[in-house]
């Protein structure tokens, strides 16, 4: 049985489930959800928010209630330190999950490709497919969600068509979780993610795989995918209305600068907008015949730059919060002049994650040791060091997720 607690803002941490405040009007949108940030509560304070009601599924044991007298203050503190304490918190993955979430990314790239086939064939969606892989995909989502966004990290230069369908899925669900969605959203962002550029097996396959730029014809054809894949998916029943517009949509911006509708932001669904910048991240991050992949943080910071423009700006800000500014993985260069890749995101100064030391001050490779970036001297308050830039690992012959994994087995 669920018990609701008051407590002041300052106790409030992110996990807890906000159910109401001590006054109404302010915008929250997580009633009911994980508190995200403890940055919110500048937020919640400067809107004259002194106190939340959490809700938490376990009542004060005997052993939460004050021992002494005089010792009411203590108890609410006691016992909410449990709340926080079982709240969900980011955390390294552990490498079965890692493992798992790999396994399951190539069971979705198989489907997908034969999904894809089907449809360049001419045949009908087969929707129970799609729903039971991307069900698995939502559970896993749901299970361990710091290794299941990483492996959208999962690039395959041959087949990219396939393996980016299902990064945009895995990003979108990612996304959506994130926005506290329920379980069946997930499932249709899911949906909606792996197919939507099923449009695409429709145009011809010259213009698809040419290698160069596309003349101005072939680009106004190749801008009817959106609209072939809304209305290929159409003809299958039991596929909702919300999939079938992300679908269709998906290339819409902010600005009404998009393609087929040019709908501006208030007009673009939820989904669409979601999926759109899931597909931009996967696609500038990714390896083409025609560009280079750019790092995750790099392309991080041009979909920021496109915030409000080509983005919804709350979604690019949640997006850049679960990918991290550093996302895990990202080699960086640090101003003692040595090599790091980073290992966990910091919660508070985001700028700072863990990492993982893996050159000396020369750049020569060496034995990888964890760092802390938050560390500072206590005289000076100066931090011992800083990130610089990231880095390309191709540049520097690392192999970082092998590094990563190294260190996680210990
Ligand atoms: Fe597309």
């Amino acid at each position: 049985m669920s018990v609701t607690v008051k407590i002041p803002l300052s106790e409030l941490q992110p996990g807890m489930i906000v159910v109401r405040f001590d006054k109404s009007g302010v915008t929250y949108p997580y009633y009911g959800r994980p508190f995200p940030d403890k940055k919110l509560c500048q937020y919640l304070e400067r809107n004259g928010i002194e106190y939340a009601f959490v809700r938490h599924d376990r009542a004060p044991s005997r052993g939460d209630l004050p021992q002494t007298e005089g010792a009411e203050k203590e108890y609410p503190r006691k016992y909410l330190k449990s709340i926080a304490e079982e709240a969900p918190t980011d955390r390294l993955p552990t490498i079965n999950e890692i493992q798992a979430s790999v396994t399951l990314h190539s069971k979705a790239k198989e489907v997908t490709t034969q999904l894809l086939t089907d449809a360049r064939l001419g045949k009908m969606v087969d929707s129970t497919a799609v729903k039971t892989i991307v069900s698995e995909l939502v559970e896993q989502c749901i299970a361990s969600p710091e290794a299941f966004v990483n492996i959208s990290r999962l690039k395959d230069y041959d087949q990219y068509t396939f393996t980016h369908s299902v990064n945009v899925s895995v990003l979108s669900i990612a996304i959506g979780r994130r926005l506290g969605s329920s379980v069946q959203e997930l499932n249709s962002l899911g949906f909606a993610g792996l197919l939507h550029d099923v449009g695409k097996m429709k145009v011809p396959e010259g213009i698809l795989n040419k290698p160069g730029k596309l003349t101005d014809a072939e680009f106004e054809i190749m801008k009817g995918h959106p609209s072939l894949g809304y209305d290929y998916l159409r003809e299958e029943r039991g596929i909702s209305q919300e999939i079938l517009f992300a679908v269709k949509y998906h290339h819409e911006k902010a600005d009404g600068s998009g393609y087929p509708s040019g709908l501006t932001d208030k007009e673009i669904p939820r989904f669409a907008k979601i999926i759109a910048i899931a597909d931009v991240y996967d696609a500038i991050t990714s390896e083409r015949v025609y560009h280079k992949g750019m790092v995750p943080s790099d392309a991080l910071k041009l979909i920021f730059s496109w915030s409000g423009k080509h983005f919804n700006e709350s979604l690019v800000k949640f997006f850049i919060n679960i990918m991290g500014i550093y996302p895990v993985g990202t080699l960086v260069l640090l101003d003692t002049n040595e090599l790091a890749i980073i290992l966990e995101p910091h919660k508070d100064e985001p700028m700072r994650p863990n990492i993982l030391i893996v050159s000396n001050t020369n750049m020569e490779p060496a034995p990888p040791h964890f760092f802390d970036l938050t560390k500072r001297n206590v005289a000076s308050g100066a931090p011992y060091k800083s990130i610089i830039s990231s880095l390309d690992p191709r540049d520097f012959s690392i192999d970082t997720n092998r590094l990563i994994e190294q260190y996680i087995k210990g």
